[in-house]
């Protein structure tokens, strides 16, 4: 925090440069900083090319383990160079140039992660949109980035299921106000895809593709756009520069995760998501690592076995998944049995970030795996580890229920409404002292004005991380849950806002509430309630299914939207606010604060039996 331009020189050098940077950090502009300004580089040339060039071409880079197709394929540094390269050319050979946004909406396939790399070679800016979002919001991400080509897949595979992609992209580009132009469609043989005339084929595109060479950019330039649940039902695409998002991630895979060249690391995400993009794709690769991209469950792909499974035969160091994994594999698996029956002593340290680590489960994994179960807390818009243990540069003691201290080059404080600093141990909102370190975000795609009210307004000089807890007297954070209404289910961020609007888009609903409760598997999970139109005569048992399938075809089935329930009013405050924090404390358990502006005190008692009851099923 005292020298951050001498620290981050020193990272730098980790990175192929073809002009050096000539100013570490530029913070004259703040809010907006910029790293490594008048540096060119290329991210892919320092994920693959330099690592072939520097002798390590014959180490796998990549590992596709898919339990779902029964297949396993290994790419070394060179094929993936070699196939990067080709697809950059079918990328070019569709007009995508420097600076064009394309979107990738594909399952846990390597050509996902080919597809980002090819983009990044091209200079072009990559938007992965996550396949378990249907049609409607992947239209929306198609018209807030307005991308020159597409690539998908015909098909993803969850547990059993075939999930068609291609009908869900054409549905989506027929919605979209946007041409998308050319898409580039990977035909996998569990679903054959019909084709359009937009369409090309990926394996004959690839045929007849030339090879492309990395395009130098500059360090400021976006390498990709992620979108991501705001608290309202338009996502937020984050963006990220290639300068400071490549010297961050590389310093800090040996830094955080201990793991350095030639080592292999199993990301347990998708690459939809930004530990996807960070721990699957480009870290590890950035480093010279080998890293393991899994298309399957930690359980049903055919057990709670898999993830030991998968470390034995690829002898991973780290491993990285989300905490509602192993609630997964301990409900189905309590006592471990079936970790007797693989070898997973090549295992170092289990990394769990994306929700809230309960101690329960962390005592559990540290028991049953006996190393060390690390917790660590960042976001979206951060791409990087904001607390952690960093196990490679400095271990330190865990505590349960804590992701550890703030990484370097994060000022991590606690403010209260007025922005005041709280003492050591005192809950509020957690901040970061501007300016943040390199590899955060830029700014939001095309939407300075909403990047500086969603974080950069609240408290001047302080990045707002919507989440709040508190610093206990050893310097440990302690992260209690979001602010706002954003939730997590299942290590997956939703906006309880986008469910909103699609309640409230029924034709017999007219008001409605979404809240995240707690769910014993996946952290959260959505609860509706919706007040009906006067006059309505059909009731919750026929409207209520209807709204739970109009969720899962506009939001998409990750959602996880089972639960609604028709209430005679919502409970709000004078000005109308309905009492979200009220509802789901109560639906919790825990003690609700009720605020006195409530307008009408006796809505939230009638509605205090039905909360309480839990949701239905369960
Ligand atoms: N494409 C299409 N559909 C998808 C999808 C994808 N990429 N990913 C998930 N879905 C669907 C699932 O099939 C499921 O559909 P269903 O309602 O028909 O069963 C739904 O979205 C919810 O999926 P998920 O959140 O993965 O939960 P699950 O019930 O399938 O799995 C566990 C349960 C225990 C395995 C789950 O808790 C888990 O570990 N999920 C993965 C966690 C994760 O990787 N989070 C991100 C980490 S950063
Ligand atoms: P995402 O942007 O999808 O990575 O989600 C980020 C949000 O997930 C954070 O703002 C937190 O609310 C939550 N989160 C991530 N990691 C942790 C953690 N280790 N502990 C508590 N919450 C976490």
């Amino acid at each position: 925090m005292t020298d951050p331009d001498g620290f981050w020189r020193e990272a730098a050098a980790l990175i192929d440069w073809y002009t050096e940077p000539e100013t570490i950090m530029d913070a004259s502009a703040l809010p907006f900083s910029q790293w490594f300004v008048g540096g060119e580089l290329n991210t892919c040339h320092n994920a693959l090319d330099r690592h072939v060039d520097a002798g390590r071409g014959d180490q796998v880079a990549l590992i596709h383990d898919s339990p779902v197709t029964d297949s396993q394929q290994r790419f070394t540094y060179s094929e993936l160079r070699d196939l990067v390269a080709r697809f950059a050319g079918v990328l070019r050979s569709v007009g995508v140039g420097k600076g064009d946004r394309v979107i990738i909406y594909m399952p846990m396939v390597p050509e996902a992660a080919i597809a980002m790399l090819a983009c990044a070679r091209l200079g072009a800016v990559h938007s992965v949109v996550f396949g378990g979002f249907a049609a409607r919001e992947l239209a929306v991400r198609i018209d807030d980035a307005t991308p020159s080509a597409i690539v998908s897949a015909s098909c993803g595979i969850e547990g059993k299921r075939v999930v068609e992609y291609k009908p869900l992209l054409d549905k989506a580009i027929e919605l979209a106000e946007h041409d998308p132009g050319r898409s580039i469609v990977l035909q996998r043989p569990q679903y054959e895809a019909p084709m359009t005339e937009r369409d090309l084929d990926w394996a004959e595109a690839m045929a007849s593709a030339e090879a492309t060479e990395c395009v130098p950019v500059a360090a400021t330039d976006p390498l990709y756009v992620l979108y991501t649940s705001g608290t309202t039902g338009k996502p937020k695409g984050v963006q990220r520069d290639n300068g400071g998002h490549a010297v961050a991630l590389r310093w800090s895979l040996p830094a955080i995760y201990d793991v350095g060249p030639g080592e292999v690391m199993f990301t347990a995400s998708d690459v939809g998501w930004v530990v996807g993009h960070s721990y699957i794709v480009y870290a590890p690769l950035l480093t010279g690592a080998t890293t393991v991209l899994y298309e399957g469950k930690p359980i049903g792909t055919p057990d709670a076995g898999a993830f030991w499974r998968v470390i034995q035969d690829h002898r991973v160091k780290a491993l990285f998944t989300a905490p509602t994994a192993f609630r997964g594999i301990k409900k189905e698996d309590p006592d471990a049995v079936l970790l007797r029956d693989y070898d997973i002593s090549s295992l170092q340290t289990l990394f769990l970030a994306g929700e809230r680590l309960d101690p329960e489960t962390w005592t559990w994994a540290s028991e049953t795996l006996g190393v060390p179960v690390v917790d660590h807390w960042w976001q979206t818009e951060t791409g990087w580890p904001i607390a952690a243990n960093l196990r490679g540069l400095e271990p330190m003691e865990l505590k349960a229920g804590s992701p550890s201290v703030p990484v370097p080059g994060y000022q991590v404080d606690v403010l209260d409404v007025d922005g005041t600093e709280l003492p050591r141990g005192e809950e509020g909102a957690i901040v970061i002292k501007l300016p943040m370190p390199p590899g955060c975000l830029q700014t939001l795609w095309q939407d300075d004005e909403r990047f500086r009210e969603s974080y950069m307004s609240r408290y001047e000089g302080y990045y707002l991380t919507g989440d709040g807890g508190y610093v206990d007297a050893d310097g440990y954070v302690f992260v209690m849950g979001r602010t706002d209404d954003v939730i997590n289910v299942a290590g997956h961020r939703l906006s309880t806002g986008s469910m909103e609007e699609v309640l409230a888009g029924h034709p017999d609903v007219a008001e409605c509430a979404v809240i995240g409760v707690h769910d014993a598997m996946k952290g959260q999970v959505p609860r509706g309630f919706v007040v009906l139109k006067a006059g309505v005569t059909r009731g919750e048992d026929e409207i209520g299914p209807e709204l739970v399938a109009l969720v899962r075809s506009e939001v998409g089935a990750v959602a996880s939207f089972k639960n609604v329930a028709v209430v005679p009013a919502l409970p709000k405050t004078r000005s109308g606010k309905v009492l979200r924090k009220t509802m789901r404390q109560i639906a919790d358990g825990q003690d609700a604060m009720v605020p006195s502006t409530i307008d009408d005190a006796s809505v939230l008692d009638t509605l205090r039996p039905v909360l309480q009851k839990g949701p239905q099923g369960s």
